[in-house]
């Protein structure tokens, strides 16, 4: 197989129709895909549907006399760079965990050589069944790797975890593990997104305008390059990055404690708009207007700055600390001496003066301030701006 490849074996359930759509994504960035049908998965998508999205013809059959002549499974299992089930069945996950070799499906499953990655999908009660739970633990410590189930209402009515990760989201993982040995593979990067909210009382807050755009761009470039990455964010409008741990959190203190709680981390990256401010004792119930017209007055107490607080842990701090400074006047000046102040690595100093619409918008302009200096890049998108950081950082670790 010239270029990347994967071999995907779609098992039975009613996920299998989004495999559809994960071999479309897949052809799209030119990875080949090699498709293999069990038995049960033919019930739900048929074998020509799969075969003209893959433009490969299907396997289906373990002793299948011309494909045996053709490629044989042992060749089949080696052939591709990743081996992928989507859906991975409670039967195909209970098969590989206890070597079971009794169609083509499982066969590859054993006699690959490649690394595995299960995208499983099935009802709650059978995902979480210790017979599943034991085979999942079995199976990741043989190293396979998983990307969901998610939570959510089921075909059978139900509601749990056991729906099958959207497309988007394994094809990040397909990206991430054909990543391969990159300077971030196995590496935990942190990363800090959106803004905070801090209530006032049950229905009103304190945010700021921050989208989490620039946030989830530098995640997902993370895990492309195959870091594991774990993204703490704030009630952020932007989509969440596939192929991450998102943690969600609303205020400030929620954000420190998740963010103490996922060290170590190899690098951080505190891209929020953490607010300053909380209000103290926040209102249990909505805070009326006063029959003589009086403007209530909260008290505030600050909020712990995140950032500081991890550049000066004395154990277990990052190897590599980045903070953003979002400054509207004097930003190199005011940004050089945060730098310093906040005690972290480097300082991602951007213009949010409104003229410049890089708050909540799409793009941003940088200054990046590290011990070296400070280089200032182009106007360019929020995802540019992320791969051009995350081409700095994978130089910085490897
Ligand atoms: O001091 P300032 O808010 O301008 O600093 C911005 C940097 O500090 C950003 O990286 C932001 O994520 C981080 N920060 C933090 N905790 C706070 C305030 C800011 O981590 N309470």
């Amino acid at each position: 197989m010239a270029g990347r490849g994967i071999l995907l074996i779609v098992g039975g359930g009613i996920a299998a129709y989004k495999s559809l759509e994960l071999v479309r994504l897949a052809r799209k960035a030119s990875i080949a895909v090699v498709p293999v049908l069990t038995r049960a998965g033919a019930e739900f998508v048929t074998p020509l549907s799969l075969s003209a999205l893959a433009e490969d013809p299907i396997h289906s059959e373990l002793f299948d006399l011309t494909a045996e002549a053709e490629m044989g499974h042992i060749e089949l299992s080696r052939a591709a760079d990743l081996v992928v089930v989507a859906p991975a069945t409670a039967d195909l996950m209970a098969k590989s965990a206890n070597g079971l070799a009794d169609d083509l499906a499982s066969t590859l499953l054993l006699a690959t050589d490649k690394p595995v990655l299960m995208a499983p999908a099935m009802n709650v009660r059978m995902w979480l069944h210790p017979a599943t739970q034991r085979n999942l633990a079995t199976l990741k410590a043989d190293g396979t790797r998983f990307v969901g189930p998610d939570e959510g209402a089921m075909a059978c009515g139900e509601f749990g975890p056991g729906r099958m990760a959207e497309p988007p989201a394994i094809f990040a993982a397909i990206e991430a593990a054909l990543a391969g040995a990159g300077p971030l593979t196995g590496r935990h990067a942190l990363v800090t997104s959106g803004p905070t909210h801090e209530p006032i009382d049950p229905v009103r807050y304190i945010a700021n305008r921050s989208s989490g755009r620039q946030g989830s761009a530098i995640a997902s470039a993370l895990a492309r390059r195959g870091a594991r990455v774990t993204f703490v964010t704030g009630p952020a409008e932007a989509p969440r990055p596939n192929g991450v741990e998102v943690v969600e959190v609303e205020t400030a203190l929620e954000m420190r404690d998740a963010v103490l709680g996922a060290l170590p981390a190899d690098v951080a990256i505190f891209a929020a708009a953490v607010a300053d401010w909380h209000v103290l004792a926040p209102s249990g119930s909505k805070v009326k207007k006063s029959p003589d017209g009086a403007a209530p007055s909260f008290e505030f107490g600050e909020n712990p700055d995140i950032l500081k607080t991890v550049s000066n842990l004395s154990a277990g701090r990052p190897g590599l600390v980045v903070g953003f400074a979002a400054e509207t006047d004097d930003v190199l000046a005011n940004a050089t001496a945060k730098r310093l102040r906040k005690g972290c690595d480097w300082l991602v100093a951007n213009d949010v003066a409104p003229a410049s619409g890089i708050m909540g918008g799409t793009e941003n302009a940088v200054t990046l301030i590290t011990e070296a200096g400070a280089e200032t890049w182009p106007r360019m998108s929020k995802e540019a701006t992320a791969e051009a950081l995350v081409d700095r950082i994978a130089e910085a670790l490897a």
